[in-house]
């Protein structure tokens, strides 16, 4: 169980090669055949959630701070990438208490919305996120590591998003200025 641990907030600039291999090894467990032996799938975050056991890491989440546009609106969200818990820890409430810690950061800061596209509906949703619909969503496709081409399609299925500040999410086409997280 996950009751013996403590969460730090790193600045991606300051994970070190040790650290780095035990992200890795967390990604591959978590998401199989992925991440290709790196720590991040698309681009690196700017910093991470690392929740520790000892020296070893269990949880991590990480966090693209950008601005988007949402019809007329540029709002300022952190991203929520790749959240994840080893498999001897799950079930223990971790990955909430990540979400809890992310969102009091960005509570306390110039944010207006957590964003993630997830597929686990029923953790987001006991933690405050609600779908967006519609979600026609416009994004910089990366493929292994790579700028492709600029998608648009409709990501209400997965498009999650907390508000800080009691604000409703804007109505209108989203443009994620940049790649999708
Ligand atoms: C999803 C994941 C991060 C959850 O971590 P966790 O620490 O076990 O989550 P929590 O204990 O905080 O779960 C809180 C609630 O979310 C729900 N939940 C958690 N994981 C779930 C899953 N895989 N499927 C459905 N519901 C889930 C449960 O309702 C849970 O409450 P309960 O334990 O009282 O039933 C973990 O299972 C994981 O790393 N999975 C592989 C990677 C992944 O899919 N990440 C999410 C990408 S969108």
């Amino acid at each position: 169980m996950a009751n013996d641990y403590r969460v730090k907030c790193v600045p991606e600039y300051e994970i070190d090669t040790r650290t780095a291999s035990q992200i890795v090894a967390l990604l591959d467990e978590s998401f199989p055949d992925t991440f290709d032996g790196r720590t991040y799938f698309k681009q690196l975050p700017h910093f991470r959630y690392l929740a520790f056991e000892g020296e070893t890491v269990i949880g991590q989440l990480g966090v693209d701070h950008r601005v988007i546009r949402v019809g007329g609106n540029i709002i300022r969200i952190f991203g929520i990438i790749d959240l994840c818990v080893r498999l001897a820890h799950r079930g223990a409430g971790l990955a909430s208490d990540l979400l809890k810690q992310v969102e009091s950061l960005a509570a306390a800061s110039n944010v207006d919305f957590l964003v993630l596209m997830g597929d686990v509906d029923t953790l987001y949703i006991a933690n405050g996120f609600h779908h967006v619909n519609p979600a026609m969503t416009k994004w910089l496709a990366v493929e292994d590591v790579e700028s492709v081409t600029i998608i648009e399609r409709d990501l209400s299925d997965c498009f999650l998003v907390k508000p800080l500040r009691h604000t409703r999410w804007p109505v209108g086409n989203i443009d994620m200025i940049g790649y999708l997280f």
